[in-house]
């Protein structure tokens, strides 16, 4: 069991900074005892909600991106925050296929973090901003 440990971190809402908040929480996650492939669904997740908080939560303009990953024992959580535009309907915007940017996007980035992490939990509020928390534990794995 890992004993509880954390970062937080925050950057201003760029397109450049997706990679950055990509790696650095999967480099803190790889100090639980992933498998590459799930590292890699780590990645997919936090990538798809930044960019959300980028694209949906700020349409591309300044703002701020907050991230905070931690674990405790087996279990990281990721919490991806924004001060953005918000989501006006929470459950619509998690069905696969919706989007609000149908001529440039495809509706899969909360699909995608469903997919790949345990639970998703999406609060928001109108002109005040997006929270998505992201958990996902590691699985029991044979000894040997
Ligand atoms: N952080 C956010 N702020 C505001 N709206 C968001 C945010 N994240 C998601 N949304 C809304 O939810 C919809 C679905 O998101 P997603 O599944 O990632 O699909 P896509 O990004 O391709 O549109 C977006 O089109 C947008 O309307
Ligand atoms: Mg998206």
């Amino acid at each position: 069991m890992a004993e509880r440990n954390w970062v937080k971190f925050e950057f201003p809402s760029d397109t450049r900074n997706v990679a950055f908040a990509r790696t650095a929480v999967a480099l803190f996650a790889s100090q639980l005892d992933w498998t590459l492939d799930e590292l890699e669904d780590i990645k997919v997740a936090v990538s798809e909600a930044v960019s959300n908080s980028i694209i949906h939560g700020y349409q591309l303009g300044a703002g701020i991106v907050r991230v905070e990953v931690e674990y405790e024992g087996s279990k990281l959580t990721i919490v991806v925050e924004d001060y953005g535009q918000g989501i006006p309907d929470v459950a619509q915007a998690q069905e696969t296929g919706f989007t609000t940017i149908p001529e440039e996007r495809m509706g899969l980035g909360f699909t995608f973090m469903h997919e790949y992490m345990d639970e998703v939990l999406v609060s928001s509020e109108v002109q005040k901003g997006t929270k998505v928390i992201l958990i996902k534990e590691v699985p029991q794995r044979p000894e040997g």
